[in-house]
């Protein structure tokens, strides 16, 4: 243990950053979680060593190689999250939907990736009508509402779109970083979305090198939906969690939906 770099030159850092700091470094990867407790004791992080920080950490040092990803330990985390920090996010969610000015209303909310019922909640609290449906590529538990375990890709395929849709990513893009394709999708570009994403940071970029681009930057998700817009954006930094990583609040509205035109079959006969 005695290669572990002492935490001094990153003590004016956010915790976030020490969290990826630790679980970046090699020689705790095959460290069973009470040896990582100790260590963070070690370090007088006892801050971290609480149940629900060392259950990301965990997910973050078995992440290591991508395909092990165990989502099961990511979501018991991501679910307390959302729920300790509900009002906070909450918060966050109206500010970026206010700013984004053309908001209409909402019928329909797809929580892409949902992973957990946390954010329907908070979801469901900003829209009291809207129809909340939580999308992922595994199954979900959710006892309040309907899921369909689905990949984006497809799902995005079969949806028809709509100004009244709102399509909610929460922590997507950086699983696969290939699937920001889905922001320009063509079903997606013509409802309304709301990204929440990790914000940028010298540990994100070393986890981008090391997963060969499939952990990408919250600057890509923004430029693509300016690239894709036609309507108003928004993008608002914030730290989720007080204790855990900060992130980008991103909104975007198209200004108007407009219909595809059907074309009048030609009577005449004439070309
Ligand atoms: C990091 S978790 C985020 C969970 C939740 N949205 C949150 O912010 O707390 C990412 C989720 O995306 C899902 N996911 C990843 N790729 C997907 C895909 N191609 N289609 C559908 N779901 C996917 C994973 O199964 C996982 O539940």
């Amino acid at each position: 243990m005695s290669m572990i770099p002492t935490l001094t030159n990153v003590e004016q850092e956010s915790i976030a950053e020490i969290v990826h700091l630790i679980s970046l470094y090699p020689l705790l990867y095959d460290e069973p979680e009470e040896e990582v407790e100790r260590i963070l004791k070690s370090f007088g992080l006892e801050h971290l060593a609480h149940k629900k920080y060392l259950t990301y950490l965990m997910y973050c040092l078995d992440a290591y190689t991508p395909d092990d990803r165990d989502y099961e330990k990511l979501r018991d985390t991501l679910y307390s999250n959302s729920i300790d920090n509900a009002k906070l996010i909450k918060g966050k969610i109206q500010e970026a939907l206010r700013i984004g000015a053309h908001c209409p209303a909402i019928k329909t909310i797809y929580d892409i990736g949902a992973g957990h019922e946390g954010y329907a909640d908070i979801l469901q609290e900003v829209y009291p009508n809207a129809k909340i449906i939580l999308i992922d590529k595994a199954k979900i538990k959710s006892t309040k509402y309907k899921t369909k375990k689905m990949t984006a890709e497809k799902f995005l395929d079969n949806l028809k779109p709509s100004s009244s849709t709102l399509l909610f990513f929460s922590e997507f893009f950086h699983c696969k970083g290939r699937a920001k394709k889905l922001l320009v999708h063509n079903n997606a570009a013509r409802c309304c979305i709301l990204v929440n994403e990790l914000l940028n940071n010298p540990f994100i970029k070393f986890r981008l090198q090391q997963t060969d681009g499939d952990l990408i930057q919250v600057s890509d998700v923004v430029s693509l939906l300016k690239l894709n817009g036609n309507g108003s954006d928004t993008c608002i930094r914030h730290s989720r969690y007080e204790t855990m990583f900060p992130y980008y609040m991103v909104s975007y509205y198209p200004i108007k939906f407009v219909k595809p035109k059907k074309t009048p079959p030609n009577r005449s006969g004439k070309l």
